[in-house]
C-alpha cells in the first residue's frame, strides 16, 4: 500500500528563544526535522507543514529531501488545522497517510515501519501511537473504554482530575487509512480550552463513524520526546549519543568514557576500534576501520573515511578526508579536505592548509602509501606528496613532492657560541 506522510512544524517554538525556526536546530549536525524525515523515508512523499518561518523551512526541505515538499498553514489554528492542509494534495490518495511532528527527532526508522505494519496487520482504520509517562503533565491522555477499546484523547487543558491521573498519552504519531479518515478534515471544531482544531479530535469522529480505532504503545517512551527548550535540545542530543554509544559497544567498539565521548548516528565503526576520552565525533558519513584508535581528544567533523588500524590522537581534527591503513596522525594535526594513503606518519603539529581565504576556495591534500611528514610542516592544499617521499620537520610545502624525494624548507641552524655572557 503506498503510503504518504505530514510532519507538523508550523508552531513558533517560543521557547527555544531563537531565530532559527525550532526544527531547524541541530542535533550534531542534523536538524531535528531532519531526524524525523529519515525516520519515513520509506514514504513515497512527505509533506512538511509550515508556518512560522516558512521561507526557510521550505528552502532546507527542497534542498535536502527530494521526496519532501512544504505546505504552508497561516494562520495556525491547530494540528487538525495543520493536516488538513493537505487535502487538496491527497484528494484522491488511496493508501496510508503517516502523521509526526517536526520536533521529535528521537523517534527510530525502525520504530515507524514497525508502527505502519501493526496498523496494517490489525486491519484498524486509524491507528495512534501512545506511551506510558510517570509524569504526562501536557500531553494528550489515552482515554480506553472499559474493555480497553481506544475512546478518545483529552488535552491536558481540557482534562478532568480523573483524566488527568491517566499515564497513557498520545504521542502525536498517527497511521490513516486516508481515505475513510478524510471526511473528518472538514468536520472538526475548535470548540475546546485552547479554541484550536485538535488532530486528536479525529478518534471521537471515527468511532462515531463506526470506524476501527486503536492506540498501539511504544515502549521506549525516549523516542518520542519533543524539544520545546534549549534544555530539552541538550537531553535529546545526549539521549541520541546514548543510543548510538550503546549500539557501537554492542557491536565491539570499545567506548572507554561514555559519559565524555559524542558521536553522531551517521558513523559507522569497526570491530575493536577503542575511542578514547573526550572524543567528539560529528557529522554525517563517517566511517572508522576496524583496530583504530581515536582519541583521547580527538574531533572528527563528517566525511571522515578511516581504513583498519589507525591511530587518531589528542587534538588531531579531521574533515573530509580518507585515510588508509595503518596510517597515524597521534598529536595536535588538522587534516581536511585530504587523502592519505596507508602507512603514513603524520608528524605532530601537522597542518594541512586547505582553505584560501582570499579565493575562499578549499583545496585537496593528497599524501601517497608511505609518505612520512614532519613535525610541524605546513601543507599548503592543492598539493601532492607522491609515495615514499620524506618531508622535514618545520617545513611549508607549496609544492608537489616526487616520490621518495625529501623535501624540506627549513631555514639553516646557526648557532652562536658564547652568545650567554659571564
Ligand atoms: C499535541 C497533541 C497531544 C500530544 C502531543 C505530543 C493535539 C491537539 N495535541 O499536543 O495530544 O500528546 O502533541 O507531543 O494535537 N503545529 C502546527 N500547526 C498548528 C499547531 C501545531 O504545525 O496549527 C505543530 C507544531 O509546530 C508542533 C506540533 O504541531 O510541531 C504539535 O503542536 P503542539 O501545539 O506543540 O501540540 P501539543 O500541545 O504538544
Ligand atoms: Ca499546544
Amino acid at each position: 500500500m503506498e503510503i504518504k506522510s505530514v510532519i507538523l512544524a508550523a508552531g513558533k517554538g517560543t521557547r527555544m528563544k531563537s531565530e532559527t525556526p525550532k526544527v531547524l536546530h541541530k542535533i550534531f549536525d542534523k536538524t531535528l526535522l531532519g531526524y524525523v524525515l529519515d525516520s519515513v523515508k520509506f514514504a513515497s512523499e512527505a509533506f512538511v507543514i509550515v508556518g512560522h518561518k516558512a521561507e526557510e523551512v521550505t528552502e532546507y526541505v527542497n534542498e535536502n529531501y527530494a521526496f519532501a515538499k512544504t505546505v504552508l498553514q497561516t494562520p495556525q489554528l491547530g494540528t487538525g488545522h495543520a493536516v488538513s492542509m493537505v487535502c487538496p494534495a491527497l484528494e484522491n490518495f488511496e493508501g496510508l497517510v503517516v502523521i509526526l511532528c517536526g520536533d521529535t527527532p528521537l523517534v527510530r526508522e525502525e520504530t515507524m515501519k514497525n508502527f505502519v505494519a501493526e496498523h496494517i496487520k490489525s486491519g484498524a482504520d486509524l491507528t495512534v501511537m501512545s506511551t506510558i509517562f510517570d509524569n504526562p503533565t501536557n500531553y494528550g491522555r489515552i482515554i480506553r473504554s472499559g474493555n480497553g477499546a481506544l475512546e478518545k484523547i483529552v488535552e491536558e487543558k481540557d482534562a478532568d482530575a480523573g483524566q488527568k491521573a491517566v499515564k497513557e498519552v498520545n504521542a502525536g504519531i498517527y497511521c490513516l487509512n486516508w481515505a475513510k479518515i478524510k471526511p473528518a478534515f472538514s468536520q472538526l471544531t475548535s470548540s475546546n480550552a485552547q479554541g484550536e482544531y485538535y488532530l486528536t479530535d479525529i478518534i471521537e469522529w471515527a468511532n462515531r463513524q463506526g470506524l476501527s480505532v486503536q492506540a498501539s504503545v511504544l515502549e521506549d517512551s525516549d523516542e518520542i520526546y519533543g524539544i520545546n527548550s534549549r534544555e530539552n535540545l541538550a537531553i535529546a542530543t545526549r539521549l541520541m549519543n546514548q543510543r548510538k554509544l550503546h549500539e557501537l559497544m554492542v557491536s565491539g567498539v570499545t567506548i572507554v568514557d561514555p559519559a565524555s565521548t559524542w558521536i553522531s548516528q551517521d558513523t559507522e565503526i569497526g570491530a575493536d576500534t577503542v575511542v578514547y576520552p573526550s572524543t567528539y565525533i560529528e557529522g554525517s558519513n563517517n566511517k572508522i576501520g576496524k583496530r583504530c584508535k581515536i582519541g583521547p581528544f580527538a574531533h572528527l567533523r563528517g566525511d571522515v573515511e578511516v581504513a583498519d588500524d589507525v591511530k587518531i590522537g589528542n587534538f588531531v581534527e579531521v574533515k573530509k578526508s580518507k585515510i588508509g591503513a595503518h596510517t597515524n596522525a597521534c598529536h595536535l594535526s588538522y587534516i581536511g579536505d585530504s587523502e592519505l594513503g596507508s602507512n603514513i606518519n603524520i608528524g605532530a603539529g601537522t597542518i594541512t592548509a586547505n582553505f584560501n581565504p582570499l579565493t575562499r576556495v578549499k583545496s585537496k591534500t593528497v599524501l601517497k602509501d608511505n609518505v612520512k611528514i614532519g613535525s610541524n610542516t605546513v601543507l599548503v592544499a592543492p598539493v601532492t606528496v607522491e609515495e615514499g617521499a620524506n618531508v622535514g620537520a618545520g617545513s611549508v610545502i607549496t609544492k608537489n613532492v616526487p616520490a621518495r624525494a625529501l623535501a624540506l624548507t627549513r631555514g639553516v641552524l646557526k648557532v652562536i657560541e658564547g652568545w650567554v655572557k659571564g
